[in-house]
């Protein structure tokens, strides 16, 4: 039986990436990376994506994680401060422990592509891309 099948209310996939992303899109330095991106949009890719993988249906037509941030700086201490953020979704909105435990197995399977050590290991995906390296702002203050 999959996560999926485990699941009594599968809205809350939703309900979990809604609240991860307010938090995303507030945040100081997060919020760099997402100006040019519709929240409602990522939001809805995200729930597509986690639905899938976790082994409900799969709706998703989007990159793969490790095709969608060649082109993004991220360092392991920003991935770090998302996955923080993801957590409190997840405890905020009452996932269950299989769910929780699965969601950020898969989201750290993909650690080691989406870091990277310099902005030099940043590639573009298309010639016109650009390289997105928003630095942490310096008046930035880690909360929690
Ligand atoms: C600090 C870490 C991360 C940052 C700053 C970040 C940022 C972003 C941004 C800005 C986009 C929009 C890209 C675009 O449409 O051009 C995106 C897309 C996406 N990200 Fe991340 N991301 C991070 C980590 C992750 C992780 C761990 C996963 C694993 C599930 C993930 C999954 C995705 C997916 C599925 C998309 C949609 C790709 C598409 O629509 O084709 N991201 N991310």
């Amino acid at each position: 039986m999959s996560v999926w099948d485990e699941l009594t209310d599968t809205e809350i996939i939703y309900r979990i990436n809604k609240n991860f992303y307010e938090k995303v899109y507030e945040h100081p330095w997060l919020s760099l990376y997402f100006v040019d991106i519709d929240q409602d949009f990522i939001t809805d890719q995200q729930t597509r994506f986690i639905t899938g993988a976790i082994g409900g249906p799969n709706t998703y037509s989007g990159r793969m994680p490790s095709n969608a941030h060649p082109h993004m700086y991220i360092t392991e201490e920003l991935f770090d401060i998302r996955k923080k953020l993801l957590e409190e979704s997840l405890e905020e909105e009452k996932a269950p422990e299989s769910l929780s435990a699965t969601w950020i197995k898969i989201d750290e399977s993909f650690r080691r592509v989406i870091c990277k050590d310099s902005i030099n290991d940043c590639e573009k995906r298309y010639t016109t891309d650009e390289i997105l390296a928003p630095g942490k702002p310096y008046n930035y203050k880690k909360t929690g």
